[in-house]
């Protein structure tokens, strides 16, 4: 891969979106938005440009990406649906749910792409840009979130550059993502559809449209691809620089604070800075804002982030989850 490439910025246009298909086409990385986070994509059927794109995040090479595609039509190509996971599509596709399955006969995704695993990740966008350039594309399009392995998700332009600027083509900036948090993971491998990640769709809207309580996947996606290769080593995977303390009794000299809902934890006064995800308790609004402002505490120069408890229900299992592996040993 090229030390350096010329990391270009464009808008969402038809003639923006026609360069960034041409890119794609001859194998080159494009940050997208979607509804959750930004996505680094890359032609999924091409095994240059998912090892390009592994390159560019610095990523372990064995951990499985996702494949976007623009319909439920274009996902059973790819994967091999059961009747749970046809009603998991029909409720939430388009939008933040990623269906593990058995690969199709046919699947045309590079296998570096799923790491060599028998399943594939799917996911049909709902982000008005995404679903244009997977449409003028015509094929899936492979899209890890767009940051360097390791760091906490994009959630604009600029955090997509801070992180990948001379190691992407194209970024394509339509503004600030939605909902601020990566989709859902379930995978319809087994008898028992199992929550593998809890994201953008909370777990207890899962579970009303399946009628069954959701299984317990592996503790995480990651780990499992991974395992036993580096246990453990992907808990950490949303880290920001600065050291994470969750459920402080009390904030700490030259700590900074990320907080929720009303009132602040004794000793907020002596934080360097203060954010509140919510001030309201909302927790849409608090995934929205989580890694931006963990980025921006992480600026603020504190070694360590203070974080208010967040309540475990529908988007909290999910913050609570980011939360946990930000503030894991590393
Ligand atoms: O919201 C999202 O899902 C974003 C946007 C860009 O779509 N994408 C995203 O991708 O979060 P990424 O690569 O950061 O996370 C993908 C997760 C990883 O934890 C990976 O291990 C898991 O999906 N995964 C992918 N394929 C899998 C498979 N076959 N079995 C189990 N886990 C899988
Ligand atoms: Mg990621």
């Amino acid at each position: 891969m090229p030390t350096t490439l010329a990391t270009r910025v464009i808008g969402t246009d038809s003639a923006a979106l026609a360069a960034a298909q041409r890119v794609l086409a001859d194998g080159g990385l494009v940050a997208f938005p979607t509804e959750t986070v930004y996505g680094l994509g890359a032609d999924a059927t091409d095994g240059r440009a998912v090892a390009r794109l592994y390159a560019a995040k610095g990523r372990p090479a064995f951990n499985p990406l996702i494949a976007h595609v623009t319909d439920a039509g274009a996902a059973r190509l790819l994967g091999r649906f059961d009747p749970a996971a046809e009603r998991l599509a029909a409720a939430f596709w388009p939008g933040p749910l990623t269906l593990v399955l058995p690969k199709a006969p046919g699947c045309t995704v590079a296998d570096l792409a799923t790491a060599g695993l028998d399943t594939i990740a799917l996911r049909v966008p709902a982000h008005p840009v995404a679903r244009a350039l997977l449409a003028a594309f015509g094929r899936p399009i492979m899209a890890p979130s767009a940051n360097r392995s390791g760091h906490v998700s994009p959630t604009t332009a600029e955090h997509v550059l801070a992180d990948l600027v001379g190691r992407i083509d194209l970024v394509i900036d339509a503004g600030p993502t939605e909902l601020g948090l990566e989709s859902t993971i379930i995978a319809c491998t087994d008898a028992a559809p199992a929550l593998l990640r809890p994201g953008g769709i909370a777990r207890e809207a899962i579970e009303r449209v399946l009628a069954v309580p959701l299984a317990d996947g592996p503790p995480d996606a990651d780990a499992a691809a991974l395992a036993p290769a580096a246990p453990g080593m992907l808990d950490s995977h949303y880290a920001p620089r600065a050291a994470l303390r969750l459920d402080p009794s009390v904030v700490n000299d030259g700590e900074a604070l990320l907080a929720f809902g009303p009132g602040l934890p004794p000793g907020a006064e002596r934080a360097v800075r203060v954010l509140n995800l919510s001030p309201t308790a909302d927790l849409v609004e608090a995934a929205a804002n989580l890694f931006s402002h963990l980025r921006a505490l992480d600026r603020s120069g504190a070694t360590t982030i203070a974080v208010t408890p967040i309540p475990h229900e529908g988007l909290g299992e999910a913050i609570n989850d980011r939360l946990r592996r930000a503030a894991a040993p590393r």
